[in-house]
């Protein structure tokens, strides 16, 4: 049980045990969503550039701007949660230079984050160097990395292959060495995200990952069924608030037709002010 916000040097020790339960991570954008996240005592809350999806309406996550990430960072700080805040560097925020980058995660962290979540190409890992030397904690994401969603040809389960699944643990090993204190593996075959899990000293945290990672991710409007769609089958709804909500403006929308809605009790009472008023009118209407 969460007892308190975690540090990055609590998030760092955090390697499943006996004693030690896997951490609970989720997505949450906006202040209504951080708040409830905060309410439900999850450990980490994450900014993710999955907003481009589930918030703007788009079809992957490189539309979204470093504007985009501060505003939805600051919105969620704004509430003050009790839980550790993680803002993702969105595409080309970090790719076009080091100076960039280090700038980009400052402006994230001057938002309200505590530490940022970067994808990560082995030929990145200078840059991770470079934002981790500015002391900003940084949260390495491997496996499938949607913001190489054209370059790798889709949404697809990562490392199938014997040599994938060893560069993978060998860049999970270097984000390790490099500083990062967490890496977060999406889209792996459960038991790579074992082999890695147990191969680095850091925490793993997975989304599509399997059981064998010492947390877990999923994003608020899956959690929630915000939306009537085919889920990837790493998702678990536990709500329908896709069909709740739009119940809920059906019954809205027929109780204005109808004048059911508001009644006498949701309306302001004018009667004492009203003295007087008829003459008023009268007055008006002469
Ligand atoms: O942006 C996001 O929500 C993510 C999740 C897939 C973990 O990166």
């Amino acid at each position: 049980m969460k007892t308190r916000k975690l540090t990055v040097s609590d998030i760092r020790g955090r390697k499943v045990r006996e004693d030690v339960n896997p951490l609970v991570m989720v997505t949450a954008y906006d202040a209504p969503s951080a708040r409830i996240a905060n309410e439900a005592g999850v450990d980490l809350i994450l900014v993710g550039d999955s907003l481009a999806m589930v918030v703007l309406g788009y079809d992957n996550t490189l539309q979204v701007s470093i504007r985009d990430m501060i505003y939805h960072t600051e919105a969620v700080a704004r509430i003050r949660p009790d839980v550790h805040v993680i803002a993702d560097m969105p595409w080309m925020s970090y790719h076009v230079s080091d100076e960039d980058a280090v700038k980009n995660a400052a402006a994230l962290i001057r938002a309200g984050a505590d530490s940022v979540k970067v994808e990560v190409r082995l030929d990145q890992l200078p840059t991770i160097e470079r934002i981790l030397s500015c002391d900003i904690p940084v949260i390495g994401h491997i496996g499938l990395t949607p913001q190489a969603v054209y370059a790798s040809g889709g949404f697809k389960v990562q490392a199938k292959q014997h040599e994938e699944v060893v560069a993978l643990i060998q860049l999970a090993r270097k984000l390790e060495n490099v500083g990062c204190y967490a890496v977060l593996l999406e889209c792996v075959p459960m038991f790579v995200a074992e082999a890695v899990t147990v191969r680095v000293g850091i925490p793993t945290i997975g989304i599509g990952a399997g059981p064998y990672c010492d947390g877990q991710v999923l994003v608020y409007h899956d959690i929630l069924g915000l939306e009537k769609r085919s889920y990837p089958r790493f998702v678990r709804n536990y709500a329908d608030l896709h069909t709740t909500s739009t119940e809920a403006l059906t019954n809205f929308a027929a109780d204005v037709r109808s004048q059911a809605f508001p009644d006498r009790s949701e309306s302001y009472d004018s009667r004492k002010w009203t003295i007087g008023l008829q003459e008023s009118l009268s007055q008006l209407d002469d």
